[in-house]
């Protein structure tokens, strides 16, 4: 006989939806409401928020809104209809890919419309199944579920490791010559967890002893770092190492949208060949035209960039001097660790939010290892000395009360209610 499929689903409801019950509302799902910017109401209050990405604080600038709401009114949100291939195509797409790929120093560039279903599409058309895909173990969920899609043989590297990854690159390299095909290797600019830059310079440097592509997802890297906001490859000073280079706008650009950028017939290729743009709707020309106007602002105006950094330094070192374990961060992202439980975890952001009024994203078991609790913290160009100040203050706080046992007691009574 046949299961109602239903009712597997009804009983395992996935290892995050399991939690629905309890969390829904508070812990995830929350609504965040009011502009967006350095402190926005929750749960009605008003609370310091780092856990946006709007990163250069262009999300409520009023330039942006005035040019997103100008195309809203004049284009609608339908124009252009269809898929570019077909009838979806603009010169304003054609100029946002020009200035992308002029910005990131490329030849070309070509948009996709979320930087998640955009990935999975690129690794899907750059790979047949003859070639290799070598990749790093903490990619984001879009690079793991563009080589789930893979056809043919992956090796996946442990996190930033150079030794594991020349490894795993030479048995790629056995692999491709046994199968006639090539090897893409794929990392991230930033990981955007913990915050470390992918080490983009000793990958480039490998190729030297291996024939490999590089392609680079700097989702949290585009207009964080490098000069001019121009990414980690910037930073690194490795950008012409990078054969493809993405990122999305819904970071930096507080937008949304994303482009793959690299030489003209590998883009031209992509164009041809990534299903994701061939068989979806074109990107609504208010994100085109948004999108030119928040690239305009990253060039012209290198005072955000130095904001973010302003704020980023004096909350790392802040919370450092106060002995807080930021890990191996080398980016805006400011991730502190502490050891606790789930339900301490809980009892304490409940705390940190109500009666603290600071909001930042809350990471535990199983995205990282049981035991161990991670408050993420994304600074932005709107954020003040003040909003630091005061985050700091509230961490200083709850650690204690999280160290002599406070929020266990509170997380077993309510466990016990
Ligand atoms: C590293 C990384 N890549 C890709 C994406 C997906 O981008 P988008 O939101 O445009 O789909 C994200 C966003 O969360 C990300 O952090």
């Amino acid at each position: 006989m046949v299961k109602d499929l239903f009712e597997r689903i009804k009983s395992d409801k996935g290892p995050l939806g399991k939690w629905a019950d309890k969390a829904e509302g508070y812990y995830v799902f929350p609504k965040l409401e009011g502009p967006i910017s350095n402190r926005m109401m929750f749960n009605g209050k008003t609370v310091v928020t780092w856990s946006i990405n709007d990163y250069l604080g262009l999300a409520n600038h009023p330039d942006v809104l005035k040019v997103d709401g100008e195309s809203a009114a004049k284009d609608g949100m339908a124009y252009p209809m269809g898929a570019r291939m077909m009838s979806g195509h603009t010169k304003y797409h054609e100029q946002l890919e020009r200035e992308c790929a002029e910005f990131v120093g490329k030849e070309a560039s070509y948009l996709v419309n979320f930087g998640y279903q955009g990935m999975v599409s690129a690794i899907d058309a750059l790979v047949s199944k003859d070639d290799i895909i070598v990749y790093d173990m903490d990619t984001h969920a879009c690079i793991i579920d563009g080589v789930r899609l893979h056809a043919g043989k992956r090796f996946v590297y442990r996190h930033n490791d150079i030794e594991s990854c020349e490894k795993n690159l030479k048995r790629a390299t056995k692999m491709a010559e046994k199968t006639g095909g090539g090897i893409l290797l794929v990392s991230e600019g930033v990981f955007g967890m913990r915050g470390e830059q992918g080490r983009l310079r000793e990958i480039v440097a490998l190729k030297e002893k291996y024939n490999f592509r590089l392609l680079v997802d700097d989702a949290h890297g585009f207009g964080t770092l490098g000069e001019g906001g121009r990414g980690t490859g910037f930073e690194q000073g490795v950008q012409d190492g990078i054969d493809v280079y993405f990122a999305t706008f819904a970071k930096s650009m507080a937008g949304i949208g994303a482009f793959f950028a690299g030489d003209k017939d590998v883009v031209q290729y992509l164009q041809y060949n990534m299903r994701s743009q061939m068989f979806a709707k074109s990107l609504p020309m208010p994100m085109v035209k948004g999108a030119l106007k928040r690239l305009d602002m990253i060039r012209t105006m290198p005072e955000l960039k130095d904001k973010l950094w302003e704020i980023t330094n004096a909350l790392q070192s802040g919370l450092k001097e106060a002995g807080f374990d930021l890990g191996t961060t080398q980016t805006c992202i400011t991730p502190v660790y502490l050891k606790g439980d789930i339900p301490e975890a809980m009892a304490m952001v409940h705390d940190l939010r109500e009666n603290h009024g600071v909001f930042c994203s809350i990471v535990v078991y199983p995205v990282i290892p049981k035991g161990m609790i991670i408050l993420r913290l994304i600074p932005t160009a709107r954020h003040t000395i003040e909003d630091v100040n005061e985050t700091i203050k509230a961490f200083t706080a709850i650690r204690e009360k999280l160290e002599n046992g406070t929020y266990k007691k509170i997380a077993e009574a309510i466990m016990t209610a």
